[in-house]
Order: C-alpha cells, then structure tokens, then sequence
C-alpha cells in the first residue's frame, strides 16, 4: 500500500512540472493488479429462464445486460493489433494498449519510458462506448484510455484533461448503480469509495427492474396451475405513473445529487426521495441530450397531453431494437391516429402513402455539450450524437431530412 501512495504522489509532482524538462527514471511503477479472480456473480435471469424464456433470451442481448461486463477478449470492443493500440497525447505521452499473459493493459509511457501499467478488470458501455476500470486493492479506478463506437477507436476519457495522464479518478458507487445489477460500498468522509469485491454483480439484470424474485420462484415452482398472473414479484405496469417512470429515471435523468446510498432505491419508490436533480426541472432548453432522456420527455407535448404515456409506451426494455424506426414510428401512431390525437401536419408528410420513420423530424439525433471526446489521431473534439426525447417540431431537421430522402 504504502509504494501506492508514494508512486501516486510523485505522478503529481510529475504532472505538474511537464511542461519543463522532466529526467526521471521510473524504477518504482505500480504492478497492475489481478484481474477479477473470483467467478463473477451474474443476474442473467437463470433463475427465470424455466418459466420466462424468450424475455431472458433477448434480455441477455440488450445494453442493459451488457451495460458492465468483465474485461476479457470478446467484450472489450477496442484494438489491441498493432498500430491501432495507441492513444496519443503528444510528443511525449502515449498509452498502449497491450495483452500480456493473459491480462489487457492500458500502459502508458512518459518520453518512452514507462509510467503506469494497469490491467482491464471491468467493461462499462456497450453500444456506443466503453470505459474500463481497474482494481487497487478494493478501490475501484478508471483508466485514461476509453473506445468510442462510432469511429471505432480509443479516445481519451470523456472530461479527463488532454495534457496529463490520469490514472486516479475513483469509481463512484452511483456509477455502478447506474450501470450494474449490484455493489456493497462504503464511503469514507474524504469521499474514499471502497468495494466490497465479491458483491458486484456487472450487467443490469431482471432484478433491477422486478426486486427480489425468491417469494414469486417459490410460489410458482409449488403451484404450476397459477400460470396466469405473476405473484409476489413487482412490475412497474401495475404501479402509478410516476412510479413508472421513476423506475427508469433512477438511470436516465442525469447525473443527480444523491440523498441516500447507492442501490437503495427500489423500483416502486419515489426517486426524489433518494436524490435531487442536478439541473434547473424547469430550463429544459438547457438539459442535455445525455442520459436525460426523463427531463426532456416530460417536457415534450406528448407527455404532458397524455397521462398514460411513459417509457413502456415506445420502448419494450427486454428487446434490443436499436435502429428499428419502423418499430418506434409504429408506436407513435397507435396515439397519433389523427382522432383523438392529431396526425402529422406536415403537408409534405400528408401527401406521402406510408411513413415509416417519425423519429428522425421529431426525435433527431443531437450532440451533446457533455460527453465531448478527444479521438485519437484527430484534434478535433467530437460531440457524442444522442436521440433526444423532447418529442416536438423541428422545422431546418424536418426540412434537411426531406432533402435527403428527395422530397
Ligand atoms: C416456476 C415458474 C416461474 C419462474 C421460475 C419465474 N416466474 Fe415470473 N411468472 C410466472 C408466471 C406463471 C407468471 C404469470 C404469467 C406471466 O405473466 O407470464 C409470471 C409473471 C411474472 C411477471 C409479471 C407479474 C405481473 O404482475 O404482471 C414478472 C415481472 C415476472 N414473472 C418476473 C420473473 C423474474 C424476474 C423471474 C426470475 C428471477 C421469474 N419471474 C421467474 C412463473 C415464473
Ligand atoms: C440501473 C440503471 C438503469 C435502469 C433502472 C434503467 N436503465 Fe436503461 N440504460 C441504463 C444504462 C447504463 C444504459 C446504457 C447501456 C450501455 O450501452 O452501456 C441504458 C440504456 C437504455 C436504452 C438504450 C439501449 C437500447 O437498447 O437501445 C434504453 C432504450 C433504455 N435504457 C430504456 C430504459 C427504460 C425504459 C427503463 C425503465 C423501464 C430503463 N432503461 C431503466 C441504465 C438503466
Ligand atoms: C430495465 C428494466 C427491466 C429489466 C432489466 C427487466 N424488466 Fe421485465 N419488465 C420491465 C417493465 C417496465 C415491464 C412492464 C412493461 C409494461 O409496462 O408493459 C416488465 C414486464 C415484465 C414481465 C411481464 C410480462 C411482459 O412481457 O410485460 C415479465 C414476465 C418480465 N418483465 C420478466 C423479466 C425478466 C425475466 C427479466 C430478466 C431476464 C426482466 N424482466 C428484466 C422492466 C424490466
Ligand atoms: C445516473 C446514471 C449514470 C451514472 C451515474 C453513470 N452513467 Fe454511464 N450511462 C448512463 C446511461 C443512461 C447511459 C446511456 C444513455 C445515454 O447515453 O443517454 C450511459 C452511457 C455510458 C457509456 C456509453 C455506453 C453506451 O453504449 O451508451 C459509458 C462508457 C458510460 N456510461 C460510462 C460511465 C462511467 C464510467 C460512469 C461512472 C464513472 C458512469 N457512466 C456513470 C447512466 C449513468
Ligand atoms: C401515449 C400517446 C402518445 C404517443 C405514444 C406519442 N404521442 Fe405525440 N402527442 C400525444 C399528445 C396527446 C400530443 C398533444 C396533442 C395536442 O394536444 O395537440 C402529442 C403531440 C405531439 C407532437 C406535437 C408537438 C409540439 O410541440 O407541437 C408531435 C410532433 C408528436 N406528438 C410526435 C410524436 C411522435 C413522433 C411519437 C413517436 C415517437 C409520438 N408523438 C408518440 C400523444 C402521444
Ligand atoms: C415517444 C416515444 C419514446 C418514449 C416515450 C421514450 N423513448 Fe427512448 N427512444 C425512442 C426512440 C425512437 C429512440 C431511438 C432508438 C434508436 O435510435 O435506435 C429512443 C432511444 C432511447 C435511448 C438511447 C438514446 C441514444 O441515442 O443513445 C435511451 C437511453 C432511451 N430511449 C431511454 C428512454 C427512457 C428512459 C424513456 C422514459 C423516460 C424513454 N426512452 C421514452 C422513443 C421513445
Ligand atoms: C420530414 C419530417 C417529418 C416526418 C418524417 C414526420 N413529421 Fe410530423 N411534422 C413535421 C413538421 C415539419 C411538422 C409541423 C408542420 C406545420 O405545422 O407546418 C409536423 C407536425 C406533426 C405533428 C403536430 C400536428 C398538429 O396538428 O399539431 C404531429 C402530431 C406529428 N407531426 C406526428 C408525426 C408522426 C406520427 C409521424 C410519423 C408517422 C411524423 N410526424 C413524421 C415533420 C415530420
């Protein structure tokens, strides 16, 4: 522990004098620790899969499931082949991404020398990026090397500074309960996070959404005749509106100011009881498209007009069906019939037989002002492109869109 600290606070010393000319003779690295050794615990519904095959089938498959996985060759999704493993800083700073017997390593070098190595331990993201982070002793790291999906290469991690190499940012808990099934944590009150290891369960699997399951297995492995109305098991359908949408926006409305301990709140609770937004509820023009997607919908006609509509209205969560927009679209009609709700009003729209992608005018893709990224190789930082959910008129997107669809 001690050699920890002592390398941790010469990495200060070292960043800060970078601009001038540094000699420094690196005996002392930190020798990457072990990889996750005990089996990892999962919740991929094995204890459903009797009873609910085809939900447990395709919920193995969609980002949730995947939203945090082991580190291992098939679920880190960047390169490790040569001349494609490297993220470059500048003329004197790179990180290497490298395997070596058997363990993945972002390890970075300072002049050519070595800095810092440390191991993959644990994949966050699957669709559109990943972050990785490593274990020091039961404190959780993240590495300064993330991927992003879109131009399939390594990128620095979103926010970290450009002109350091930043090993030390710790793991919070409210990141594993955003993006894992479960963790015993504790934080100190010097904000220090530690993990009890054994109990992180990665993936956000069936419990999340449906609470504990052993009273609603019990009941119907003794009584097979009940098979028509689940017991003892909680589902957001039942429940009132903004317990449903609470049950989601635990996740999707951004970054908020905990109250409570991470993973206390359970679906059926009232979310503004275990934290606080961190944005004005009432400036939506200024949310971001990120991880938001609860503030800007409740802030769309739709969901204002409509009392029944919520999360479930569009998005059935035990199926991925990215990039579907005939799908999506089909939902936006069951309301916009043109009776009781109004059909599209553009005359362009009107005239068309079959429309069969209402997303793209109404809910297009926008860049985010948080999650900006530094790829490697360009200098131009990328803005990461996310669906926004303030359903509403966009009048230059609609018109561009119809362009280029030769209208
Ligand atoms: C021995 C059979 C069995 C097992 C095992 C089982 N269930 Fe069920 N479950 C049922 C039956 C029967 C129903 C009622 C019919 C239906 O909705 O499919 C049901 C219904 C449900 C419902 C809907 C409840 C409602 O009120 O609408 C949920 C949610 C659910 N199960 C979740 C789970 C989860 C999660 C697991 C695994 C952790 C699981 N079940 C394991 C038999 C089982
Ligand atoms: C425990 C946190 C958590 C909860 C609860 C949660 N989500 Fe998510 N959701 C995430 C994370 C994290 C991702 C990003 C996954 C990734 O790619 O790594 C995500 C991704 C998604 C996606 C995009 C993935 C895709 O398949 O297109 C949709 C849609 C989604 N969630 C809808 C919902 C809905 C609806 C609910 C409520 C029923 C919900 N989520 C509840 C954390 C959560
Ligand atoms: C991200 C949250 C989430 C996860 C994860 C999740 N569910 Fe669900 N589940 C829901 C919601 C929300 C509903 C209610 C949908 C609605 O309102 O129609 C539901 C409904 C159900 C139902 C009732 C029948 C149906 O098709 O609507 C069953 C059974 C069920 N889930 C089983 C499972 C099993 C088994 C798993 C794990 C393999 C799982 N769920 C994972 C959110 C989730
Ligand atoms: C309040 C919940 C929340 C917290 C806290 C959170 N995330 Fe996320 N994260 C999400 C959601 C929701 C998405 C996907 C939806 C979106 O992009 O709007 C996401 C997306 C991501 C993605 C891109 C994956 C993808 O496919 O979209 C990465 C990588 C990621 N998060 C890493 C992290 C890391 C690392 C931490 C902690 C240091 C963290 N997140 C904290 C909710 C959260
Ligand atoms: C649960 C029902 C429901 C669903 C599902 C639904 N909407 Fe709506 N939507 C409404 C209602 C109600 C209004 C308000 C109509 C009014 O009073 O003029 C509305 C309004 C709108 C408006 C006008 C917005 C404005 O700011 O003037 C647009 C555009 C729209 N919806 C598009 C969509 C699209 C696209 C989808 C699918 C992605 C969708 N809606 C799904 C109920 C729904
Ligand atoms: C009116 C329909 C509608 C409603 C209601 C809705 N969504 Fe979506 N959502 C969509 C569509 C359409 C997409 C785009 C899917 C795609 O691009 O493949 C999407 C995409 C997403 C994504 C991925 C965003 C990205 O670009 O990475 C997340 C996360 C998500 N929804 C979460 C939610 C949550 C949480 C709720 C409830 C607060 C919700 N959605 C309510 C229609 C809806
Ligand atoms: C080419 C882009 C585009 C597509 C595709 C599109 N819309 Fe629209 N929509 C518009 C524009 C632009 C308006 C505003 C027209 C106006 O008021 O002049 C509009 C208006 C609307 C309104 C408001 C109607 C009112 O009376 O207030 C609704 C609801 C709507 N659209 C629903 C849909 C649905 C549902 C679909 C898919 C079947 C769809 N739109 C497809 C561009 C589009």
């Amino acid at each position: 522990m001690s050699h920890h600290l002592l390398t941790r606070h010469r990495r200060h010393v070292i960043v800060l004098s970078l601009a001038g000319v540094i000699f420094w003779l690196n005996t002392q690295w930190i020798i990457p620790s072990a990889s996750l050794q005990t089996p990892t615990p999962t919740d991929d519904g094995h204890a459903c899969v009797s009873c609910h095959k085809s939900i447990v089938q395709t919920h193995l498959r969609t980002a949730h499931y995947l939203s945090s996985t082991p580190a291992r060759a098939n679920t880190i999704k960047g390169s490790f082949r040569n001349g494609r493993n490297r993220y470059v800083y500048n003329d004197h700073m790179e990180v290497n991404m490298e395997k070596k017997n058997g363990v993945f390593l972002q390890t970075a070098l300072f002049n050519g020398s070595l800095y810092e190595s440390e191991a993959f331990d644990i994949v966050i993201g699957w669709r559109k990026g990943q972050s990785y982070l490593y274990w020091d002793n039961n404190r959780l790291f993240q590495l300064p090397v993330s991927w992003y999906a879109p131009t399939d290469s390594w990128c620095n991690s979103p926010g970290y500074p450009t002109n350091i190499i930043y090993f030390n940012k710790q793991v919070p808990g409210q990141c594993m309960e955003c993006h894992a099934a479960a963790a015993n944590l504790y934080t100190d009150n010097n904000g220090a996070v530690t993990y009890d290891r054994n109990t992180i369960v990665l993936g956000i699997g069936c419990g999340r959404c449906h609470g504990d399951p052993a009273r609603h297995i019990a009941w119907h492995t003794t009584h097979p005749a009940d098979s028509l109305i689940g017991k003892f098991i909680i589902n957001a359908r039942h429940l009132t509106r903004q317990q449903r949408l609470d049950a989601c926006a635990l996740c999707h409305s951004g970054f908020r100011k905990p109250l409570q301990p991470s993973f206390t709140f359970q679906v059926g609770d009232t979310l503004d009881k275990f934290s606080e937004p961190n944005y004005d509820t009432a400036a939506t023009a200024t949310l971001d498209v990120h991880g938001n997607q609860y503030g800007l919908l409740t802030s769309s006609k739709c969901f204002i007009r409509s009392s029944a509509l919520d999360c479930s209205s569009c998005h059935n969560v035990h199926v991925d069906e990215t990039g579907k927009m005939e799908t999506y679209s089909q939902r936006c009609i069951t309301c916009h019939t043109g009776k009781d709700q109004p059909s599209c009003a553009s005359p362009a729209i009107r005239q068309m037989k079959e429309v069969n992608n209402c997303i793209d005018c109404h809910m297009p893709v926008l860049p985010s002002n948080k999650i900006i990224l530094q790829i490697n190789g360009s200098s131009a930082p990328v803005h990461d492109l996310v669906r926004t959910h303030r359903v509403a008129i966009y009048p230059e997107i609609s018109e561009a869109w119809l362009k280029a669809h030769g209208h």
